[in-house]
């Protein structure tokens, strides 16, 4: 991940300062060679020798002559950014009185800074979206599906990875969103719609969510009763906007690569690629979400690409691994 990377860090005199030494030991784990500068405030929260034993190298006084690929500021304060060397990419995190971010969430934050500068993806804007949709049927109770937002998740990290910015639109997801995007919450297919026409321009969109295809038509504006009659409640549904195909077949504003998926649980090949067609979308990636597969909910997926090239079956692999390289299969086709 960070491997062969050189990273300054720098340690301010903020108490978020002693968790420095933690961050050293994420960021090799990474593969990152870590420089530690701790300026002279932060003496009073770490001691340059437990940051050298984490560094496993000696700290310096200055980032003068320090090759880094990367300036990591830890805990720092305003001061201190004034003091970062000019070249190379630089990240501050956290400042005094603001949260540091999840110290295991340091490695990601650095491959994005990184990527950000020299990734396939870099300059890129890409929307995603992630996870399924509530469509309410009164205050308390609403219809969802099973979708984890694992896949779309992974994607988005993995686009960020490449340095893409991303606009990940995200549903009630049962997984956390990924760090180093631009996050959009929502809880129903239209305001799904509405944040996704919002996002827009993009380069390329990836609609990965699991969008509830029926709402109630009336949501009721108070919780429904039980009221000893036996009478039960009758649900009328309407049909939700489809995102995916409103935005591929834009004929203002179309990102140059629209992505959908087909979730099928028989015929996935052919209903798949007349999706694609249907929808006016670029490439369909379709998977088998049979119950047997154990692919909704899981860690694992087995997709194939559908282009207008043709259909590609790759074999089952981590959600984490069809991400990565359906980012470099966007990659490529934005070069
Ligand atoms: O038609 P179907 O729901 O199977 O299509 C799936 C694809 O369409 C996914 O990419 C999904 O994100 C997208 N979609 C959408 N809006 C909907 C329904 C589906 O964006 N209302």
């Amino acid at each position: 991940m960070l491997t062969g990377k050189r990273i300054l860090l720098m340690i301010g005199d903020a108490p978020g300062a002693s968790a420095a030494p933690e961050a050293i030991r994420h960021l090799r784990a990474a593969g990152a060679e870590v420089i530690p500068f701790p300026l002279p405030g932060a003496l009073v929260y770490v001691t340059p020798a437990a940051l050298a034993e984490r560094a496993a190298r000696a700290v310096v006084e200055g980032p003068q002559g320090v090759d880094a690929d990367l300036t990591l500021g830890f805990a720092v304060g305003p001061a201190l950014a004034d003091l970062a060397p000019e070249r190379g990419p630089r990240l501050i995190v956290g400042a005094p009185g603001s949260d540091l971010p999840e110290l295991a969430d340091l490695a990601e934050l650095c491959i994005a800074a990184l990527a950000a500068d020299e990734g396939p993806l870099a300059g890129r804007h890409v929307l995603v979206t992630s996870g399924p949709t509530h469509e309410p049927i009164d205050p308390v109770r609403y219809i969802a599906n099973r979708s984890s937002g694992a896949q779309g998740t992974a994607i988005a990290r993995a686009l960020v990875a490449q340095g893409a910015q991303v606009t990940f639109v995200t549903g009630p997801a049962a997984v956390p969103p990924p760090t180093g995007v631009r996050l959009v919450r929502v809880e129903t297919a239209i305001q799904m719609r509405d944040a996704v026409e919002a996002a827009l321009p993009a380069d390329a969109a990836v609609f990965a969510a699991a969008v509830a295809d029926w709402r109630v038509a009336q949501a009721a504006t108070s919780k429904m009763k039980k009221d000893g009659s036996g009478r039960l409640p009758q649900l009328s549904f309407t049909e939700n906007p489809d995102i995916l195909a409103a935005v591929a077949q834009r004929s203002v504003g179309r990102p140059r690569l629209v992505i959908g998926f087909a979730a099928e649980t028989d015929d996935v090949l052919a209903h798949a690629t007349a999706k694609r067609l249907r929808k006016g979308c670029d490439w369909i990636v379709a998977n088998d979400v049979s119950p047997g597969t154990g692919i909704m909910g899981g860690r694992e997926n087995a997709v194939t690409l559908i282009t207008a090239a043709g259909a590609e079956t790759w074999p089952r692999m981590g959600k984490d691994q069809v991400a990565e390289r359906l980012a470099t299969r966007i990659a490529e086709a934005l070069r």
